[in-house]
């Protein structure tokens, strides 16, 4: 029998009009990933956060090594081995990785006033060396990539005496590559007896890495599970309490339709190269590709957040120039970034505000808004999406991570342009939710929106998209249309070189 390190018994948790918690049992053993899932705003974080002591629980009992206990602070919890990394990273920007590290815990020279950077950064090093990966340890942070940063994450975890890891959705914005990884991370720390909990909404991976999975619904438990012999289909069932259909986009025919958006010959930098296509008014037309294939670059050149050398616009058969967003808006094009935290939301604002700051002048009329009609469009968002929240006035900051997300997308599905570009819609947000906005997506289209999809995810796109256009190395690579899209297809194309 394996030991058992932590076990949570009936935990409860209210905030102000919100029962995250009610009655949650988990339980972890040494060794161990243990995963842990459920829809967006079903209660993971706080889960672990009353754990590792951010959030003080009403009642329940926590066990530690078969010790009751309540962590006071983190630091507490730090001290005792059990250390998160939470959904949103909590590095400092401006710092190096070394300083990262080893924040509040500076090597020093003997006297114990000038910081000893050379051996910090000489430590720091080790640590990256263990994990395997090559980071210099004196890069500011800010200047790394995400999974870069996650590992500094998992390095300054490594430099305390650890004996639990929570991963709050490491894998949300990772490539394929990056998570191979991270697993072997992961499975070199089990190995030491670390145990690990792994929360994602990539229900795929966990027959990858977890030994049991722990769901949750609703702020309450549903069942812990061995994932071997556990199917996707059975998460899900769990998960939501009813079957997900998956099925494939119907086919459409724009035979002798207008085009609402055409590019052609559009150059900025190495990653946009000579990129030319039309888009129908419609259509749901997706950008497939490896990550770094160019195109986010893409969407950002049309979108004028980056300036493109060559290459002519037309919207609705006439030229645009494009030089900034403010264009773009102005010809009705709407562009949902993939970095959501910096150019998606206000945290310090309302659901309300949020939802409605990008349509203000779609809600006025004569400059004075229409408060009810802006209230009535987020009711019905809210309601659409499913956006956990115990009203329109909650501020956003409150919504977990996932909830976040879809009100930015009801921000964009708000905005009524012509031309919406969506860069990775649904990362970090639940399977049920996934088919809502896929419906809402569909009902633009039908409603003579153009939508252009960005997706790493290849179900995504095969489910979305009436056409598939694959990039590779900055270029267009193929182009897929109907029955002919599936994984295969895409996949040659988005590894196939243009010379
Ligand atoms: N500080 C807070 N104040 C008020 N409500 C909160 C706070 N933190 C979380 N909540 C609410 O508690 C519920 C559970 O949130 P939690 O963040 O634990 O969900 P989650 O399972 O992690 O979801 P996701 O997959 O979207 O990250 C949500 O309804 C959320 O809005
Ligand atoms: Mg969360």
């Amino acid at each position: 029998m394996a030991k058992e390190v932590v076990r949570m018994e009936s935990i409860c948790k209210e905030f102000p009009g919100v029962r995250a918690l009610d009655q949650v049992n988990f339980s972890l053993q040494a060794g161990e990933v243990h995963a842990l899932v459920g829809e967006n705003g079903a209660g993971k974080s706080t889960l672990m956060k009353v754990l590792t002591g951010v959030y003080k629980k009403d009642s329940g009992k926590i066990f530690v090594d078969g010790q009751e206990m309540e962590f006071p602070n983190v630091k507490t919890a730090m001290d005792q081995g059990i250390i998160m990394i939470h959904q949103e990273l909590n590095l400092m920007n401006h710092l190096t990785a070394a300083e990262n590290i080893f924040i509040g815990r500076e090597f020093r020279l003997p006297g114990g006033v000038v910081l000893d950077h050379k051996k910090q950064n000489q430590k720091a090093k080790e640590l990256f060396d263990k994990l395997n990966v090559s980071i210099d340890p004196t890069v500011r942070v800010g200047s790394l990539s995400v999974a870069q940063q996650q590992m500094v994450e998992i390095a300054k975890a490594l430099s305390f005496d650890i004996k639990v890891l929570i991963m709050d959705e490491p894998t949300a914005s990772l490539t394929d590559d990056e998570i191979e990884d991270l697993f072997r991370v992961i499975r070199m720390l089990k190995a030491e007896g670390t145990a690990i909990i792994h929360i994602s909404h990539r229900l795929e991976e966990l027959a990858l890495i977890a030994d049991r999975i722990t769901v949750m619904r609703d702020g309450g438990y549903v069942d812990t599970v061995s994932a071997a012999g556990t199917s996707v289909d059975d998460i899900i069932k769990m998960m939501v309490g009813r079957e997900i259909f998956v099925t494939k986009q119907q086919a459409k025919d724009f035979e002798g339709q207008p085009y609402t958006l055409e590019v052609e010959g559009l150059n900025a930098g190495p990653s946009v190269r000579d990129i030319s296509f039309k888009a129908h008014a419609g259509e749901i037309l997706g950008f497939a590709g490896l990550v770094g294939a160019g195109r986010t670059e893409t969407a950002r050149a049309i979108f004028g957040a980056d300036p493109h050398t060559t290459g002519t616009i037309r919207v609705h058969g006439k030229e645009v120039k494009i030089a900034t967003p403010k264009d773009a808006v102005k010809n009705g094009i709407a562009y949902l970034s993939e970095d959501r935290k910096r150019f998606g939301l206000s945290l310090p604002l309302d659901v309300d505000a949020n939802i409605s700051m990008a349509s203000m002048a779609y809600f006025s009329a004569g400059g004075v808004i229409n408060f009810k009609k802006s209230h009535q469009n987020s009711d019905r968002m809210v309601e659409q999406l499913a956006i956990k929240t115990p009203s329109l006035q909650q501020l956003v900051k409150f919504l977990s991570g996932g909830n976040q997300q879809k009100v930015v997308l009801a921000k964009w599905l708000t905005h009524n342009s012509d031309i919406l570009i969506f860069d990775e819609p649904t990362r970090g947000i639940d399977v049920g939710a996934k088919s809502e906005i896929y419906k809402l997506m569909n009902d633009l289209a039908d409603s003579g929106k153009t939508i252009i999809v960005i997706s790493s995810e290849l179900p995504e796109i095969i489910r979305c998209c009436h056409r598939v256009l694959v990039m590779c190395e900055g270029q267009i690579t193929g182009e897929v249309v109907g029955d002919e899209i599936d994984q295969e297809t895409i996949m040659k194309y988005a590894t196939q070189r243009k010379m």
